[in-house]
């Protein structure tokens, strides 16, 4: 049986305020205190893991054991058939860091631009279907866990189109349209995404009606 939350608080193992912001208001509703590992000075473990499901295990274990506290990580990334799943979990690591108008960012462009070379070297009648992969991990102090794997299946198309959104959402089109992750509203896109699969099945079962 899988443990639950009660209410109170809980450590969201990450240091990305956007995120942090994000999972705060999806979990208010339901009386819990978001306390972000940052805030909390914890440090970031390296991600050693293969899957999603390892890297989110890792993150989460490591803040609940240096909090005394159940904390939340996620893990998320683009998996392209035709490439045998990659980036999978390299998929940040897939955009060189650069600094951006003095801030530290990624190029986004530039791992677009990868995949799609990959993706050309196949030849034109390549499979172009993908997916976005988020897996949301809680962990308890105690050593207990619980895992919720979301997934959103598309294709990815060239050249990358719209402005709204971030990462690879621009050559991302989710099944059954035609626009991309970065054409549509946030709402839109937050209807149907990964992140918003895994999140509906963790609100599921932690906060049943
Ligand atoms: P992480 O989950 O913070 O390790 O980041 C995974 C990477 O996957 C992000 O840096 C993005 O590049 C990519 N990614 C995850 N979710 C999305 C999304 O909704 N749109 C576009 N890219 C995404």
């Amino acid at each position: 049986m899988t443990r639950r939350l009660g209410s109170g608080s809980l450590v969201i193992a990450t240091h990305n305020a956007g995120k942090l912001k994000e999972i705060g208001a999806l979990l208010a509703p339901f009386g819990i205190n978001c306390l972000s590992a940052g805030s909390l000075g914890l440090p970031e473990p390296d991600e050693t893991g293969t899957t999603f499901v390892q890297n989110a295990l890792i993150k989460a274990r490591a803040a609940a054991e240096a909090s005394g506290m159940a904390a939340l990580a996620d893990d998320s990334g683009l998996s392209v058939a035709a490439l045998d799943g990659r980036p999978g979990v390299y998929t940040a690591d897939w955009a060189e860091r650069q600094w951006f108008e003095g801030a530290p960012g990624r190029d986004w462009y530039m791992a677009m631009g990868k995949v799609e070379g990959m993706l050309a070297e196949k030849g034109e009648a390549i499979d172009r279907s993908a997916a976005f992969h988020c897996v949301l991990a809680i962990a308890w102090p105690e050593g207990d866990y619980a895992i919720y794997e979301g997934r959103c299946d598309g294709s990815l198309t060239w050249p990358p189109r719209g402005k709204m959104g971030f990462g690879y959402d621009p050559v991302f089109v989710p099944a059954g349209g035609t626009m991309t992750f970065a054409e549509i509203t946030p709402e839109e896109k937050h209807a149907i995404s990964h992140r918003a699969d895994a999140f509906a099945k963790l609100v599921a079962e932690q906060f049943p009606r």
